[in-house]
């Protein structure tokens, strides 16, 4: 089967209704997470198979009915995809990622616990600590050749002067796209256990790692200090559908979810599980198309930023579709993404990600190569000398 992500006209995403192509009112918009392409016709043709049905009532799962078919089919696509066996009975439904993100820090910290971010981080990762009145520990990132580093011998010296609660890690990263090796990730489960650290593992992206990059599950690894959560909603595009799920490997963590009341967490919308559960069972060849796609963007993105926007500098992800652009060299250091948003470019202001954020932005290359070429033309006025 083949799939067409080179044809999305810019006609056709300035007339979507969603936030990526409204909310900023530029010409040209490369921001927010979503990609600009329609989902895989297995997906839209299960929403429409129960939208037709005329049943838009109570599904005949959650609560007392048990959990949705979504978790059996995101158990099977993890052990065929990644080698990770799990129990259907570790396994949470969310509404969203960060909804768990919230729940799981608001059970397993006290306000002014510290927790462990590598930085540059996800700006909704800062809002969950402040709204759980944790401190941010900071591991800074370090620009190393062709990669990303954090010194994580110097972060487990930290925590023996000054303990932290809980490991906040997002694997793949974003925003650089780095996919921690095995290496890396038994660092950090040999310093969680020194430091008796619990870890929160955002895999969100762990369906978009580009070869010869391998996404790891952490739980592979160990998992009685860890809790992963992820969704189909960045590799399939269904962020609006609100479903993900979460692996429980900690027993405390588990204890501290099951004590709440079960209304408190609420249940993901039927729509949503309808999605997920078709990605996870018959998603993997538009996801494996739409992740061919995304390597040739990868290039063109390189390419485009080495031949049009001087100074600006970017190491290729070797995970999802965003491009971390270092524009400290150029004239608009201070606040590049303004710069481009007077240009007509919508992208993510670096300063939003916190340590290690300034003088970059984020842009979104999950388009057509035209849009693309399109977008990156018109940031060159800004930075043009
Ligand atoms: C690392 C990371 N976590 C979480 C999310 C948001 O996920 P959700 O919409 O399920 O809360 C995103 C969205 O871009 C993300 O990049």
């Amino acid at each position: 089967m083949t799939f067409d992500f080179s044809s999305v006209s810019l006609d056709w995403l300035r007339a979507k209704p969603g936030r990526k192509w409204q909310q900023r009112e530029a010409p040209f918009s490369a921001w927010i997470a979503d990609m600009d392409f329609p989902p895989a016709p297995v997906i839209t043709e299960a929403l429409q198979e129960r939208i037709t049905s005329g049943d838009l009532g109570y599904p005949n799962w959650g609560g007392t009915a048990g959990p949705s078919p979504a978790v059996g089919a995101f158990v099977e696509w993890v052990q065929r995809r990644h080698q990770w066996k799990i129990e259907a009975a570790d396994v949470r439904e969310w509404s969203d990622v960060l909804q768990a993100v919230q729940t799981i820090l608001h059970v397993c910290t006290t306000p002014g616990d510290r927790v462990v971010v590598h930085t540059p981080a996800y700006p909704p990762f800062f809002d969950a600590l402040k709204a759980t009145g944790t401190q941010l520990m900071a591991v800074n990132a370090v620009r190393d050749g062709t990669s990303w580093r954090w010194d994580h011998d110097d972060l487990d010296a930290r925590l023996a002067a000054t303990p932290a609660k809980v490991l906040l890690l997002c694997n793949p990263h974003n925003p650089t796209g780095h996919c921690f090796s095995e290496r890396e990730l038994r660092e950090l489960l040999g310093i969680a256990e020194r430091r008796n650290l619990l870890i929160v593992a955002d895999e969100i992206h762990m369906d978009l790692v580009h070869a010869p990059h391998r996404h790891i599950p952490l739980g592979t690894l160990g998992s009685e200090r860890v809790v992963t959560l992820t969704s189909a909603s960045k590799s399939f595009n269904l962020a609006g559908l609100h479903y993900a799920v979460s692996h429980v490997g900690s027993p405390a963590v588990a204890a501290a979810l099951k004590s709440l009341p079960e209304r408190v967490v609420g249940e993901p919308g039927m729509l949503g599980v309808i999605a997920a559960h078709a990605a996870w069972t018959r998603g993997a060849p538009w996801l494996d198309a739409v992740r061919d796609h995304l390597v040739e963007m990868r290039a063109n993105v390189a390419h485009l930023v080495g031949s049009n926007l001087p100074g600006v500098t970017m190491t290729p992800p070797d995970a999802t579709y965003l491009a971390w652009l270092d524009c400290r060299a150029t004239s608009i250091a201070d606040d590049p993404s303004r710069a481009f948003a007077r240009v007509g470019v919508a992208v993510n202001s670096g300063d939003d990600f916190g340590p290690g954020g300034e003088g970059h932005v984020r842009l979104n290359f999950a388009t057509s190569p035209e849009v693309l070429e399109r977008t990156i033309h018109a940031m060159a006025g800004a930075v043009a000398t």
